[in-house]
């Protein structure tokens, strides 16, 4: 009789154990991997690239509103005193809006608790890769998959931007195979990056935008290079 309330006791405990566990054993990294292209568009899991939104790099466990050198965090984010595990990540992804009021995360959510578990499984294993080496899978899915090419250094001669000229509302942009493509002024924008995969200095790179083709961007590494660089000239 003792002997049978312990062994309940023991699986009751078990039972508790398993329960006080958060469910984010459960996820798939590979699935998660997947699901993170919903994510890639603001995020890279490579370490310092921030885009819209912070690198994940190194995310988990680590408090929110932390990562270096991203300035565009909310008030909201830095003073939440939210650590990143499994439980607050399903609570943020399911919902970010009302688990931290006032964030910049322009992201309804995902109804959908598996999804939330594979991406969490998938963002641990990042985080560990990245700590372990710079190679890691989730560097290269942030890389790969964050809509431009890890490094615009080592974009081909097509990319590079020899000269700009500008006359009426048409701008003119040589690259690097000398070949002249004609832009409606209201059509290319100019950027900078000034991270270490923006384009080297004095060195712009034309990144084509849109499905048309009518459309692209200019990016500089830095801003003061972008008026010096366009020439008046017409004809
Ligand atoms: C439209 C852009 C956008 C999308 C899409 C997006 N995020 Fe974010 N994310 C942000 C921004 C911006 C912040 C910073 C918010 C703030 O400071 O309030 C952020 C913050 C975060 C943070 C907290 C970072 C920290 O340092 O505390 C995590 C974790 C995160 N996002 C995960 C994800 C995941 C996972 C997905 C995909 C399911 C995703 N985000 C989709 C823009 C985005």
């Amino acid at each position: 009789m003792l002997k049978l309330t312990a062994l309940f006791s023991l699986a009751l405990a078990g039972l508790l154990a398993a329960q006080a566990v958060p469910a984010a054993g459960d996820g798939n990294v590979e699935r998660g991997a997947r699901a993170f292209r919903q994510c890639a568009a603001c995020h890279s899991m490579e370490p310092g690239d921030h885009r819209t939104g912070p690198s994940l790099a190194g995310i988990w466990n680590r408090k929110a509103g932390t990562i270096e050198g991203f300035r565009r965090y909310s008030k909201a984010l830095r003073e939440s005193n939210v650590i990143w595990h499994g439980v607050s990540l399903d609570a943020w992804l399911q919902n970010p809006k009302t688990m931290i009021p006032g964030n910049r995360m322009v992201f309804r959510g995902i109804d959908v608790p598996g999804m939330r578990q594979d991406l969490i499984a998938f963002l641990k294993e990042s985080s560990r890769a990245e700590t372990g080496s710079a190679q890691g899978t989730g560097g290269m899915m942030g890389g790969m998959m964050g809509g431009r090419p890890l490094n615009l250094k080592e974009l081909g001669a097509n990319n590079q931007v020899t000269s700009i000229t500008y006359c009426a509302d048409t701008y003119d942009v040589t690259t690097g195979t000398g070949d002249t493509h004609q832009f409606w002024e209201f059509n290319l924008r100019f950027k900078s990056d000034s991270s270490d995969n923006g384009p080297a200095k004095g060195d712009p790179v034309l990144i084509p935008a849109g499905m048309r083709g009518d459309r692209a961007s200019v990016i500089f590494s830095t801003p003061d290079e972008i008026s010096p660089f366009i020439r008046r000239k017409c004809g």
